[in-house]
């Protein structure tokens, strides 16, 4: 089975948190693009979504999904998005797609939030994904060195703008045993915006697109 015909599993299996009339928050990427898919087969029950990027917010218009603003929609029931790691305590990388501020915004806002992987997400210690962080530009050296400092090789994802006019430092080198620390304490350096550590707020279920799930 391919990486996409995992992706795809999942995404389709977030449908059974899917209920009618509801307000759904849609992540982004390609395995929440598998979402939206089939999210579209019942546009008509839900009251519409709520996006966390430009990209699924074309996605949600070309198939007919009403886009609501997050700021009209208070608290969500349901958020669906993908990751690019996963470990054990549903802690998760996020922002390999460079949308992890506005996924953060919608997952905080959230009652309960559903993540959507294949295998290769799962990991026993985060952080061989180099970890995405979202900066004010005129701060990208200043949060560099920080984070240098703090044993971190960040990589600036030249020529990269995020939807928010933003730009990312992708952070290597890192086995990240302590997640929520190193959330708190990369969120605390002057000009981040957003660090891709979903770790003060993890996934509440992890769905893992596999053969059995067909
Ligand atoms: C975007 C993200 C994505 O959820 C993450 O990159 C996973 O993407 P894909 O489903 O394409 O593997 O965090 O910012």
């Amino acid at each position: 089975m391919s990486q996409d015909d995992q992706k795809r599993l999942a995404g389709r299996a977030a449908m059974r948190y899917v209920e009618d009339g509801m307000i759904v928050g849609v992540g982004t990427g390609s395995t929440v693009a598998h979402f939206i898919d089939a999210l579209a087969e019942r546009r008509a029950d839900i009251e519409g979504a709520v996006s966390s990027s430009e990209q699924s917010s074309r996605l949600l218009k070309e198939r007919g999904i009403p886009l609501l603003d997050l700021n009209a929609a208070g608290e969500i029931p349901l958020y669906v998005d993908g990751a690019d790691e996963c470990d054990g305590h549903k802690c998760l990388i996020k922002g390999g797609g460079a949308a992890l501020t506005r996924e953060k915004i919608v997952a905080a806002a959230a009652r309960k939030f559903v993540c959507i992987i294949d295998p290769a997400k799962r990991v026993d210690v985060l952080g061989r994904f180099p970890l995405p962080v979202e900066v004010i530009p005129m701060a990208r050296s200043y949060v560099a060195r920080e984070i240098v400092k703090r044993g971190g090789q960040p990589v600036w994802r030249d020529g990269v703008v995020t939807d928010n006019g933003n730009w990312i430092l992708d952070v290597h080198g890192l086995r990240i045993t302590a997640p929520i620390e190193l959330e708190r304490d990369l969120n605390q350096i002057a000009g981040v915006v957003t660090v891709g550590l979903f770790a003060q707020r993890p996934a509440d279920v992890v769905l893992v697109g596999a053969e059995e799930m067909r």
